[in-house]
């Protein structure tokens, strides 16, 4: 009997070693099966960004929406076909998300020297650190093994990117059913100190808040009228959206924030203290901002033998 207890325990335990082995992900996962994989997707990231420096933004965008959408298994690359829903129609992701060329150039490099080993997944999140490290900001140690996913969905990418006109009882809410922090959505939320936005996303936010600074205001209505050039870029960040700083907090104490799920942060509610602290400690943000993002690479992963190494990102094998 208390053998059998005992037996049953020691599976019990060993199952639960199984389940965390298989969830764990680690910076060194390639480096005996593709040792060169991560500088040869460096390389692609770099040179992509050097002819178009936005480049940077769009790909640590890439990354947030593969995650937030059934985990980080690059279920945002997959193209429609009869059996998938691309996720690329998404209202978040269509004529917005950028980067899928970029992805899967490095991905043909990287099946040159490793083929049927790196996956999609992992590529998108180097890809954003090495982003993020190449204008200025964070680098971290990216944890590696996610496989990729065989399935897309364009129904959940639909209700679980957060959108531009939410409060922040709602952004706080999606982040934490994510197991992100409030702390952690205002960090990744500073990612918004690089990039563009489309006239639409912005429009009632310059026309019709009262927390509006109303020189900024006024600047940005310019080149967004009230009706048309709805797709009409902004900066993110007034100051210098081409490198990674802390101006988009200081934006923000100046009621100077472009989207109205930025300026929610900083408007007399939980976060304001947050902000505050991030605008005057750029340090602080640079190294909350690296936890946060190798948090969000944990979302609902693909380990061990799920899911498939893609051949191409942007189709399931
Ligand atoms: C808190 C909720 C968030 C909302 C509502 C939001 C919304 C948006 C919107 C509306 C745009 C402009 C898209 C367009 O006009 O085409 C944008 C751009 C961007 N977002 Fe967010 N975002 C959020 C959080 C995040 C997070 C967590 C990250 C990354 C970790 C991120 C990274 C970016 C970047 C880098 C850009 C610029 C992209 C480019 O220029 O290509 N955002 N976001
Ligand atoms: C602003 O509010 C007015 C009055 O509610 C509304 O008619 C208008 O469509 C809103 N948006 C813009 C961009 O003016």
């Amino acid at each position: 009997m208390a053998a059998k207890a005992g037996a049953a325990a020691f599976m019990f335990v060993l199952f639960l070693v199984s389940v965390a082995c298989q969830a764990q992900l680690s910076p060194t996962f390639y480096d005996t099966s593709c040792p060169t994989a991560t500088s040869t997707i460096r390389r692609a990231i770099r040179s992509a960004i050097a002819s178009d420096r936005r480049m940077a933004a769009s790909l640590i965008r890439l990354h947030f929406h593969d995650c937030f959408v059934q985990g980080c298994d690059a279920s945002i690359l997959l193209d429609e076909t009869s059996s998938i829903q691309s996720e690329k129609t998404a209202l978040g992701n269509m004529n917005s998300a950028r980067g899928y060329n970029v992805i899967e150039n490095a991905k043909t490099e990287v099946e040159k020297i490793c083929p049927g080993v790196v996956s999609c997944a992992d590529i998108i999140a180097v890809a954003a650190r090495d982003a993020s490290a190449y204008v200025g900001g964070p680098s971290y140690a990216v944890k590696l093994g996610r496989r990729d996913s065989t399935t897309a969905s364009r129904t959940l990418a639909n209700a679980e990117l957060p959108a531009f006109f939410e409060d922040l009882e709602s952004l706080i809410s999606r982040f934490q059913k994510k197991g992100l922090t409030a702390r952690d959505m205002v960090a990744l939320s500073g990612s918004h100190t690089l990039g563009q936005a489309q006239c639409f996303t912005f429009r009632e936010r310059i026309y019709n808040h009262s927390n509006v600074d109303a020189g900024f205001a006024s600047t940005r209505r310019r080149r967004c009228p009230r009706v048309g050039s709805d797709s009409t870029l902004a900066p993110l960040d007034l100051v210098t959206p081409n490198s990674f700083d802390n101006n988009y907090f200081k934006n923000l104490m100046q009621n100077k924030g472009l989207l109205q799920s930025d300026q929610v942060l900083f408007n007399g509610g939980s976060t304001d203290s947050i902000v505050s602290e991030y605008s005057r400690n750029p340090a602080k943000f640079s190294s909350d901002f690296g936890s946060a993002m190798i948090k969000m690479g944990d979302i609902g992963l693909l380990t061990g033998s799920s899911g498939q190494i893609r051949r191409i990102c942007s189709a399931v094998n």
